[in-house]
């Protein structure tokens, strides 16, 4: 397949990148990676819905104004969303889904992506909520139905963890990873250390844009628990709920704390962590910990991310980079429909 047709839910920042990111690239992606992308579906709950199956014209997308209705600008638009009208009419091969992450069930995504799978359309997603409460039964029905249902974007946005876990690390007798998996908390103990309160350093987060508009996951670490299940899931076997996860947050640290750590030589991280035990169970957490100079994530600051998964054949194996963003979450997507696309050469079709 040369072309593939994806319906986009949601159309805030990731979507829109991907379709801006097609625009630019898709001749050198048809040369490069062996396809390009056609977008024939848009749903949003602020923006409407439009469907055109031969494929909207990209530089129309690109210039769409982020207001109420705009997509009934479009030809085959209207105002109101219409998410199971565009996965059911738009013929798309593949649904992007990101929509914002409901911590609480996973809903409506979580339904969004069945409807797409049980409907013959592969799924990719950058969104928590359908991966952290419904993986494994969204993988079986994608499975049941010959297509297929892929989120890296779901933790650390475009930074390869999911598939470098699962794929390049298998084999190395994975027993755990700590990483940094929120870049708000930790831009806010980076600010922090530079003197910086609390309020003021969460407050500036906000105006860079890299907390949530309610940012009480991202400092309770609501946020950190979720991936933390989403990576012990699906690296190292577990079946944990977000409840079985006992998770702590950043807003009980004070100045002083951060700046007698710094006088330590260490520092304070929000760290989200699982391992595997001797008798097979998973023990995870989210919670703030004085790290050492020595330990690879003590330097990750401001905004960044980073994981070590902790292997037996490699040790120490970390990576770092961007955990949020239109763009980097947008490659995330990309990342996806590679790996798709691979899997389907790879079976001849
Ligand atoms: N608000 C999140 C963060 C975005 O700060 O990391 C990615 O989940």
């Amino acid at each position: 397949m040369s072309e593939y047709k994806v319906a986009l839910i949601g159309f805030g920042g990731v979507n829109r990148a991907l379709a801006q990111l097609a625009a630019d690239n898709n001749a050198q992606w048809k040369q490069e990676l062996g396809f390009e992308l056609k977008i024939v579906g848009i749903s949003d709950l602020h923006l409407g819905a439009a469907v055109c199956p031969d494929g909207f014209d990209l530089q129309a997308l690109r210039e769409l104004p982020a207001e109420k209705g705009a997509l009934s600008r479009l030809p085959g638009g209207k105002k109101e969303a219409a998410t199971e009208e565009v996965i059911e009419t738009s013929g798309a091969d593949i649904v992007a889904e990101a929509t914002f992450t409901n911590a609480v069930n996973g809903e409506p995504a979580s339904s969004y992506c069945r409807l797409a799978l049980t409907r013959g359309i592969s799924v990719v997603t950058t969104n928590k909520g359908p991966v952290a409460f419904h993986a494994e039964a969204l993988k079986r029905v994608a499975a049941e139905h010959g297509v297929y249902f892929e989120y890296e974007g779901a933790v650390m946005s475009g930074t390869p963890v999911i598939r470098l876990g699962r794929e390049l690390l298998a084999g190395s007798a994975l027993k755990g990873f700590e990483g940094i998996l929120n870049g708000t908390s930790n831009f806010v103990l980076s600010s922090m250390e530079s003197g910086l309160s609390f309020s003021e350093a969460l407050e500036k987060a906000q105006r860079l844009g890299y907390a949530e508009a309610d940012p009480t996951a991202d400092i309770e670490g609501h946020d950190v628990r979720l991936k933390v299940v989403i990576l012990a899931n699906e690296l190292l076997g577990a079946k944990l709920k977000s409840a079985d996860v006992p998770c702590k947050g950043i807003s009980g640290l004070t100045l002083q704390n951060i700046q007698d750590a710094v006088a330590a030589n260490a520092r304070w991280k929000l760290i989200g962590s699982a391992s595997k035990m001797a008798d097979g169970t998973i023990r995870a957490s989210v919670e703030p910990r004085m790290l050492p100079l020595e330990n690879s994530l003590t330097g990750v600051g401001d905004a960044v991310n980073a994981v070590t998964f902790k292997t037996g054949l490699l040790g120490d194996v970390t990576v770092r980079g961007p955990g949020a963003g239109r763009i980097e979450t947008a490659y995330a997507l990309l990342a996806d429909i590679i790996s798709i696309h691979k899997a389907k050469t790879a079976k001849g079709n």
